[in-house]
């Protein structure tokens, strides 16, 4: 079964009311998460591509963290309670899993990071924390106890184990046990702390992106260094300065105006859409990981978007596909706005969109492994 998810409220209702604003608790909305199970997560944890987390503790502690890839020795000598495997862009592994993100288009592609997903035994957690992004946390199995706090700061006292970043004397303001299919949503900066209450809690965190500014200038200075602008600070209005060896801030005005001046909407789209499509997996991802599950001679399989593939289109419809640009005709089009718009394509779809150079695109990155045809037929 495919992974799905609906809002139990209207799309703009939800953002105007609680995204970025406020939690909320949506009861039996989210299904087909059985896949992966606990073999699989912990199978993933022991690739070195993957970026996986074992964190043991309870209470007030003492907690401690191991990073990945582990070994099977590792779950071995795990304790009965008390424990979380916890694995990083399992959308990127796992194609189906990122079929979720489809449900999501009451935002823009471009705002999905990843789906994280934690694999408990009874009492495991991650202890008192807050994230600085917004997260959709989905029970997919076993039930799970969030206690939920303040919206907390860079000020907020945390304890002094700072590996994990965890808050000291948390106040709990409302707790939910949340069991399949039960969904959570989290802005940014409020304390949670979500407590296995089964020996056998997986819980999936949708996570978004959100650039800093920093990340932004960064890629805007390099793009503008890329295009050759060679244009230097000029001054015909200048006056006397009446202090010749100091900055003056209307010169760091006028020095700023004219760099970001050169900032063209060019240079703008190229930095943003190269920045906001590169995926969000470590780059080099063999794309053979779900080769098992490949078909194209099936007659049930369907064409998809690999999990690691990120797609997005710029406000001119070209394609920006894992931070590279690919200028498209006129013709093409269409087939690629299909394509970037969802993650799954039956043959009804790709039909009346396909003409010849958005099939030639197509077949170039079904080669490369972009896309590929998946067979759903066993699992449904
Ligand atoms: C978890 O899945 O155990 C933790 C997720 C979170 O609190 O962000
Ligand atoms: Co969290």
């Amino acid at each position: 079964m495919r992974p799905t998810f609906k809002l139990a409220l209207p799309a703009q209702q939800f953002l105007t009311e609680y995204w970025q604003k406020k939690p909320l608790v949506m009861r039996q909305v989210a299904s087909g998460l059985d896949h992966p199970d606990a073999d699989t997560l912990s199978g993933l944890s022991l690739e070195s591509d993957v970026d996986s987390r074992l964190i043991t503790g309870h209470g007030d502690g003492p907690w401690n963290l191991q990073h990945g890839p582990f070994d099977e020795n590792d779950f071995r000598v795990l304790p009965r309670e008390n424990w979380t495997l916890l694995v990083q862009s399992v959308d990127c592994f796992l194609t189906e899993v990122s079929m979720l993100l489809d449900h999501f288009s009451f935002l823009p592609a471009w705002r999905l990071e990843d789906i994280m997903i934690s694999y408990a035994s009874r009492g495991g957690s991650v202890g008192p924390h807050f994230d600085r992004y917004d997260v959709f946390l989905m029970q997919a199995k076993g039930q799970r106890r969030w206690k939920i706090g303040d919206h907390c700061d860079p000020h907020t006292p945390l304890q002094e184990n700072d590996q994990l970043k965890l808050i000291n004397n948390m106040k709990v303001r409302d707790e939910y046990v949340l069991g399949p299919g039960d969904v959570l949503y989290l802005p940014p900066g409020v304390a949670h702390w979500g407590i296995a209450e089964d020996s056998d809690c997986i819980t999936w965190s949708v996570g978004f992106r959100a650039p800093s500014p920093v990340d932004i200038l960064g890629r805007l200075a390099d793009q503008a260094a890329e295009s050759g602008g060679d244009t230097l600070f000029t001054d015909p209005d200048r006056t006397v300065p009446s202090d010749a060896a100091s900055l003056q801030p209307a010169d760091i005005e006028a020095l700023t105006r004219q760099a970001f001046r050169a900032l063209t909407p060019d240079i703008q789209r190229r930095a943003l859409a190269e920045l906001l499509s590169e995926p969000s997996c470590p780059s080099g991802l063999d794309f053979d990981v779900d080769h098992d599950h490949i078909a194209a001679a099936s007659p049930d399989a369907l064409l998809v978007r690999h999990g690691a593939t990120r797609l997005i289109l710029d406000d001119q419809g070209d394609a920006w596909l894992n931070g590279n640009h690919w200028p498209l005709t006129e013709a093409a089009k269409p087939l690629i706005r299909l394509l970037a718009g969802q993650r799954l394509y039956t043959e009804a779809e790709l039909q009346p969109v396909t003409h010849d150079d958005g099939q030639d695109l197509l077949d170039e990155w079904i080669e490369a492994g972009y896309f590929a045809y998946l067979d759903f037929s066993t699992d449904e």
